[in-house]
C-alpha cells in the first residue's frame, strides 16, 4: 500500500513558546517536496515533529500515515510506519560501530528480517557512489566524521533502511562541490528504486540543480506562506525572502 503522510493544521510548541503556527502538507510516496525558508521560521522543528522529537509538543492538529494519526507513537514506531529523518546536526555516538548500528536499525525497522546479502551489496554500492572511505564505516557512528561525512553517512542509511518518505534538513550543508553533487545523486537514484517519498529542506539552489522537486514550499514564521514547482526556486533566487514574507502579513 502506497505511504501518505499528511500533516493538518499542524501546532508545536517547544520550551512553551509556539513555533508552528498551523501546518499543512501532504507528502505521498515517489512525491519529491522541498521546504524552503528563512533561518528561524520553523523548518527543522517541522521535521522533527514529524519524527516525534520529544521536545517538540503538537498543541493542535495532526500528523497521519495513511489516515492514521501517529501523534501518540514513539520515533521508532514511526521509523517502522517508513518514515526516515536526515538531521541538521547528526548525533555522535561512540562504541557504536557505524555498521552494527546500520544492522540495528534495519532489524528494527523489518522485525529481524534482515536480507543481509542485500544488506551488504547496498553498504558496497553507496559507500562507492557517495565516496565514503572504509575506514568511516569501520569507526563509532559519527564518531569524528566531518560534517559532510556525516551527511552522507545518512544518506547510506536511507539506502539500507529503504523508508517509504525520507526528510532531510539541509542534507547539502557544509559539503563540498563534489559531495553535493554525490549526496544529491544518491538520494535521487535510492527514491526512484524505492519509490520514496521526499521532503528535502534546504537553503541552496545548488543541490536541486541535480534533483527535479515537483513540490515547492516556502516556510516563514510558522506557516507555509507559497507554495508551488520550480519557478519559486527561481523568484526566491532573484528576489529573496522579503516578498514571500511581506505577501503573508498582507494576507493576515
Ligand atoms: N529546543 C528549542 N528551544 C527553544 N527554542 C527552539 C528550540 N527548537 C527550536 N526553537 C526555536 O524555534 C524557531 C524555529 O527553529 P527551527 O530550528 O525549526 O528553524 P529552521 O527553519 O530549521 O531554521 P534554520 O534554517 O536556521 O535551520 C527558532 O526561533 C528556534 O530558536
Ligand atoms: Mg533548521
Amino acid at each position: 500500500m502506497a505511504v501518505t503522510l499528511e500533516i493538518r493544521g499542524l501546532c508545536v510548541s517547544t520550551q512553551g513558546k509556539e513555533i508552528l503556527k498551523g501546518v499543512d502538507l501532504t507528502v505521498r510516496e515517489g512525491e519529491f517536496h522541498v521546504i524552503m525558508g528563512p533561518n528561524g521560521s520553523g523548518k527543522t522543528t517541522l521535521a522533527k515533529a514529524v519524527m516525534g522529537h520529544p521536545a517538540y509538543k503538537v498543541t493542535a492538529g495532526d500528523i497521519s500515515v495513511n489516515g492514521e494519526s501517529i501523534k501518540g507513537l514513539a520515533a521508532d514506531k514511526r521509523a517502522k510506519l517508513g518514515l526516515f529523518m536526515q538531521f541538521q546536526n547528526p548525533v555522535e555516538i561512540e562504541g557504536v560501530g557505524f555498521v552494527n548500528f546500520l544492522r540495528a536499525a534495519k532489524e528494527s525497522v523489518t522485525d529481524g528480517t534482515v536480507d543481509f546479502k542485500q544488506f551488504m551489496g547496498d553498504i558496497k554500492s553507496y559507500t562507492e557512489k557517495l565516496s565514503i572511505t572504509n575506514g568511516i564505516i569501520g569507526r563509532s557512528l559519527n564518531h569524528g566524521f566531518s560534517g559532510g561525512e556525516k551527511k552522507k553517512a545518512e544518506v547510506l542509511q536511507m539506502a539500507i533502511l529503504k523508508p517509504k518518505i525520507a526528510i532531510f534538513d539541509e542534507p547539502d550543508s557544509g559539503l563540498d562541490i563534489d559531495a553535493v553533487r554525490a549526496v544529491a545523486e544518491s538520494i535521487n537514484d535510492i527514491a526512484a528504486k524505492e519509490h520514496t517519498g521526499l521532503l528535502v529542506i534546504t537553503h541552496y539552489n545548488r543541490i536541486l540543480s541535480y534533483m527535479q522537486p515537483q513540490f515547492v514550499h516556502i516556510m516563514a514564521d510558522g506557516r507555509i506562506v507559497a507554495e508551488g514547482g520550480h519557478e519559486l526556486i527561481m523568484k526566491l533566487e532573484k528576489e529573496g525572502y522579503d516578498s514571500f514574507v511581506k505577501g503573508r502579513h498582507h494576507k493576515e
